[in-house]
This record gives C-alpha cells, structure tokens and sequence, in this order.
C-alpha cells in the first residue's frame, strides 16, 4: 500500500468510525413565510436553545452571512429548478460553489451537507426531475473537488418519505417505488463512491394521515399502541416500520450498509385533525426518546440514524399546501420564535427558549364591522384568502370553531397583517375595520405579523408552489 493510499485509507477509517458515534438533532429551517424572523435573531434563537445543526432549503445569502462563525453545521440546498442546469455543466456548478458556498466557508462555519434537489423524487413531482438529479450531484462533487472542499462538504440527495413502500405493509417486503428503481440505484452508487449518508424524509403524520391502517397512537409512539408484526419481529411504532421499509428497500437494491439521516421527521399542530400541538408534543418527546435510547430498529439494532433533522423551526404562511393545511404548521416554534411545547432539546435543558425582543408591527387587528349590512362579507373573505393564510379556519384546526362572521374577521385581519397592517388593507368594500382591541378566542390566534426587515424572493418552483395554493385556497374557502 502506498503512502497515498494509505493516508486515504486512514482518513476513511476516521471518518467512519467519528460518524458512527456521532448522534445529533438537527432541525429544518424554512423561510416561505410573508414576514419571517430576521436571520441573526434566528441564528440567536438556535444557539440559546444549544441547536447545533440545521438544514436549509436554498442558499439564501442573508440566512448564511447570519451563521457565519456560529459554529452550527448547515446544509445548504439546492433547488429543484436548478437541477437541470448542473446535470449539463461542470462550470455551472463551479459557479453555484463559489456563489453560494466558498464565500460563507471560514473557521466556524461549518458547512456539512449540499443537499442536491428538495425531495426530487417526490410522487407527485412525476418524473421531471429524474434525469438531472444524480448527474446534478455529479457536477457538484465535481466542482467541490476542484474546490479541495470535498473531504468537508458531502454532497446529497433528500429522498421523500413516498419513494419507498411495502403494499403489505410490512417491512420485509419494503423496495422502492418501481417508477425511480434504477435512478435510485446511481443515486445510492454516487452516495457509496462519495462516502455519504443516505438522507432520508419519514413521516409518520402522512402516513396516518393518508393509510388509515396506522393508528394515532402508533404514529406517536404510544407505548399502549398495537404493535405490527413481521414474522418474529415486532413494530411497537410508525417510525420503526417506515425505517426498516427503507433498510430493505436499500438492502434489495444491494447497499444493505447505507449510513441513513433522517433530513425530515415532526409533526404540525393546525390545519387538520389531530394535528394538534399536544400531538406534536407527545411525538416529539417519543421520537427523542427513541433516539436517545440507541435501541435501534427490528432490523438494525442498536443503530441508530447518525444525525436527524426535525421538522421543522417555524410555522411558514407561504407554504405550498398542495398536500394539506397542516403545512404551514410544522414548527417547533409559531412563525414569531415562541415554542409552542416543550421538549428536552438539548439534553438537560428541560425548557426551550423563545426568541428574544421580536419586533412586531402595532397592536392593530382588522375585523368586520358588524354595525354595517355585511351580508356579502363571505365574498371579500374569500378573495382574502387567496393570498392571506386562512388554513388555521380548516375543519378540525384552530379557529375552525368561529362562527361567521367570526371566520370573516380572521381572513380580513390575516390579508391587513401580510399587507404590513396598511390602512386600505383593511378595507373590503367598506366592511373591514381597524381594531385595537385583540380578537383572538381560546387557542384562536388572530396574528400580529413582525415587522418586515428580511424578504423572501420566490423564484422558481416556488412560484409554482404559489400558483398551486393561490387554486387550492379558492377550492377551500368555497365554503367560507
Ligand atoms: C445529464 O448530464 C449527462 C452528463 O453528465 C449527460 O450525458 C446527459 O445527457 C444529461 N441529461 C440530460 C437529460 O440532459
Ligand atoms: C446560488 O443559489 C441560488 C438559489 O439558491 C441561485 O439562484 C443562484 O443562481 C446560485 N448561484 C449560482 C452561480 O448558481
Ligand atoms: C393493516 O394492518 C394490519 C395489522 O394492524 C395488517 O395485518 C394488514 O396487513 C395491514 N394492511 C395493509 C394494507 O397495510
Ligand atoms: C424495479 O421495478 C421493476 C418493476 O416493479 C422490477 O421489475 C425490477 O426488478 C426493479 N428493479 C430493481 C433493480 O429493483
Ligand atoms: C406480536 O408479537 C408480540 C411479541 O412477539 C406478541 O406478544 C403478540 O401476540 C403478537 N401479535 C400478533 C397479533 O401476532
Ligand atoms: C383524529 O381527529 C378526529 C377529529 O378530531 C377524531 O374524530 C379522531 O378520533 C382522531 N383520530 C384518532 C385516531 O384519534
Ligand atoms: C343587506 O344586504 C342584502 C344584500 O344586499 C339585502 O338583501 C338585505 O336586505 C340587507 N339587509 C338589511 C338589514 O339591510
Ligand atoms: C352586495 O353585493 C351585490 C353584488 O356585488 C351588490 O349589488 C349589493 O349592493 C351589495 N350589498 C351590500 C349591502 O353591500
Ligand atoms: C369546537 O367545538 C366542538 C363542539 O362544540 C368541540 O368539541 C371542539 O373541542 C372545539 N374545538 C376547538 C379547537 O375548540
Ligand atoms: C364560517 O362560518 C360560517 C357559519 O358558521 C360557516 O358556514 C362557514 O363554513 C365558515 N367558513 C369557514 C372557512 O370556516
């Protein structure tokens, strides 16, 4: 063995060996919100909270000056739209590394992951993606090599919880979804030839939300919930019996040792039925302790995934809700940096802490003016609604219980809100009416938006994701 190969060799060993003892919880950090928290208070939240690693979505400059130094170990995204593009040209994956990754690289900026596509593989996607995706993370590697950054920087590819399956329902009989069968195998090829983890999305909410076969109690790890049997082995929860699907799944397709990340797990509190923050609470709590534990699953005891990332930091209004209500609302925190339940995060620390002197607009709502004729209140509502977030008025989710016109005033306050509280925001052909006086009721929250200091700009297929849910809302609120 040459000195070369040698020093290789023991570099891998190294790595191996750091990974498999290394434990953490991560967490997503979204920003399709109309009026997100500023990135350094962001920044400032995860570091109280002892947060030591999250994952984005893009590259969005401000988020990564504000993690600059922090000492946080990211992964950065790269967007679906943008795949096609890399699969055809080194060059402009060079670009994209020197644009959105060597500039924010520095002592304590660690960045871990580049997470190739956002769930290219995604069901209802089709087959868009398919062709560009492992030659995107081909480019990259590439481009990080000629960059010396690819023993720091591990290029990925987040795979949705629908890519993999089991019509019976039972592990043993998991693979992947026929339709990307042989993608996925160069996929898992270019993992194994590049020493990187599997990145993988579960979710035990969809698939009780979409399989009535799971039980609630299943998908939140309640110890009293029948278990699944597979044979001799016993699923006492939703997540073992999504993971050991994969760990068969990944062992037909011939990589039976894949170290695996869970990039996406949580559970959201609004927008349909027993998504519930005491839910939440008792999923979170269980899916900790399960990790925690190092018991392992039925088919790969005491192993655990190396790292997993919960799903997700803040609640986000701009969120695509082609899939349910519930997405706006998955954070761990509402969209203004309060934890909505408490969990053991940082091993210890028994409270989380909420983020400090946010910046709201005034104490200013917008309701309807009863005192007026608002019999055509409902269309104005609905024309609201299209571009304000009405989903807390879905059955079974936090306001649905306001009776009209009750439900009228939270789509008017809620369009006045993202409108950054401006006076003809509240108007709604005359029936709309600035209040001082908070409306909200029991677990009913009428929002007081932030001060806007930090855009968005949606590009890509975000703009799709508009479109969809500008559709979407307009089939909703059809009742209002
Ligand atoms: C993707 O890139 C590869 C080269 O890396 C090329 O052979 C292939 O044709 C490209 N696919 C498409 C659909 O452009
Ligand atoms: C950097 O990433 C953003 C999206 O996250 C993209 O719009 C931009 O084009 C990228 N830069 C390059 C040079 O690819
Ligand atoms: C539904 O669950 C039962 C056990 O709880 C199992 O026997 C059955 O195979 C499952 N059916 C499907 C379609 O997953
Ligand atoms: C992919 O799926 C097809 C259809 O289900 C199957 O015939 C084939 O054997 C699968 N290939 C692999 C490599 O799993
Ligand atoms: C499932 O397995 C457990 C533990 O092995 C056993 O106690 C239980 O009776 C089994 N349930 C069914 C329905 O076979
Ligand atoms: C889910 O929520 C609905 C509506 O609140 C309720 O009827 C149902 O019992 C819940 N499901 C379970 C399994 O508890
Ligand atoms: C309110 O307006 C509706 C429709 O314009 C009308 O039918 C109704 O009579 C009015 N009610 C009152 C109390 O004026
Ligand atoms: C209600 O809407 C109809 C049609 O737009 C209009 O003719 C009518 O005057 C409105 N009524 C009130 C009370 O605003
Ligand atoms: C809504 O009202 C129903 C019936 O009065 C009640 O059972 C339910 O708990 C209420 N839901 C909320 C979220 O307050
Ligand atoms: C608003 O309240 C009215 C009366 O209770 C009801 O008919 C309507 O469906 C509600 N709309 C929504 C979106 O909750």
């Amino acid at each position: 063995m040459g000195l070369h190969s040698l020093m290789a060799y023991t570099f891998i060993a190294i790595t191996l060996s750091s990974t498999s003892r290394v434990q953490s919880i991560g967490i997503n950090w979204g920003t399709t919100a109309s009026h997100p928290l500023p990135p350094s208070k962001v920044v400032e939240l995860l570091k109280l909270n002892k947060i030591t690693k999250v994952k984005l979505f893009d590259s969005n400059p401000q988020v990564l000056e504000s993690l600059t130094g922090s000492n946080i170990g990211v992964t950065v995204g790269i967007p679906n739209s943008m795949l096609h593009t890399l699969n055809s040209s080194i060059k402009a994956a060079e670009s994209w590394i020197h644009d959105n990754l060597t500039r924010y690289l520095s002592d304590r900026t660690r960045i871990e992951y580049i997470a190739v596509g956002d769930e290219p593989f995604l069901q209802s996607y089709g087959s868009q993606f398919y062709p560009f995706v492992v030659g995107a993370a081909i480019s990259i590697e590439a481009a990080l090599i000629r960059a010396k950054l690819a023993n720091k920087v591990k290029v990925v590819i987040p795979c949705s919880f629908d890519a993999f399956q089991s019509e019976s329902g039972l592990p043993s009989k998991g693979h992947f979804r026929s339709d990307i069968n042989k993608t996925m195998i160069s996929v898992l090829k270019f993992l194994t030839k590049t020493q990187s983890p599997f990145f993988v999305n579960i979710s035990p909410f969809l698939s009780y939300y979409q399989n009535k076969n799971i039980s609630l109690d299943f998908a939140l790890f309640k110890p009293t919930a029948h278990p699944r049997n597979d044979s001799h082995r016993s699923y006492k929860n939703s997540l073992e019996l999504s993971y050991d699907t994969l760990i068969t799944a990944l062992t037909v397709a011939g990589f039976p040792q894949m170290d695996i990340v869970i990039s996406q797990i949580g559970w959201p509190t609004d927008g349909a039925p027993n998504a519930t923050v005491s839910n939440a609470e008792v999923f979170t709590k269980g899916l900790l302790d399960h990790f925690r534990s190092k018991k392992g699953t039925p088919l790969r005891p005491r192993a655990t995934p190396i790292e997993i990332y919960l799903y997700t930091l803040f609640d986000e209004d701009q969120r695509s809700i082609t899939a349910g209500n519930f997405e706006r609302h998955w954070g761990l925190f509402t969209f203004d940096g309060q934890a909505k339940y408490q969990v053991d995060f940082d091993q210890g620390a028994k409270r989380l802490v909420n983020a400090q002197s946010v910046d709201y607009l005034a104490s200013k709502w917008c309701v309807v003016n009863n005192n007026l004729n608002i019999s055509n209140a409902t269309a104005h509502a609905t024309e609201a609604c299209i571009s304000a977030d009405c989903t807390a008025l879905s059955p079974g989710s936090s306001c649905f219980n306001l009776s009209w016109p009750g439900n009228v005033s939270y789509a008017f306050n809620s369009y006045y809100q993202q409108h950054d509280q401006r006076a003809d925001s509240c108007d709604f052909g005359g029936l709309g009416m600035i209040t001082t006086v908070d409306p909200s009721v029991g677990n009913c929250r009428f929002n007081v938006e932030l001060k806007a200091s930090f855009s968005v700009s949606f590009h890509g297929s975000n703009f799709h994701h508009h479109l969809v849910s500008f559709v979407l809302t307009i089939l909703v609120l059809q009742r209002l």
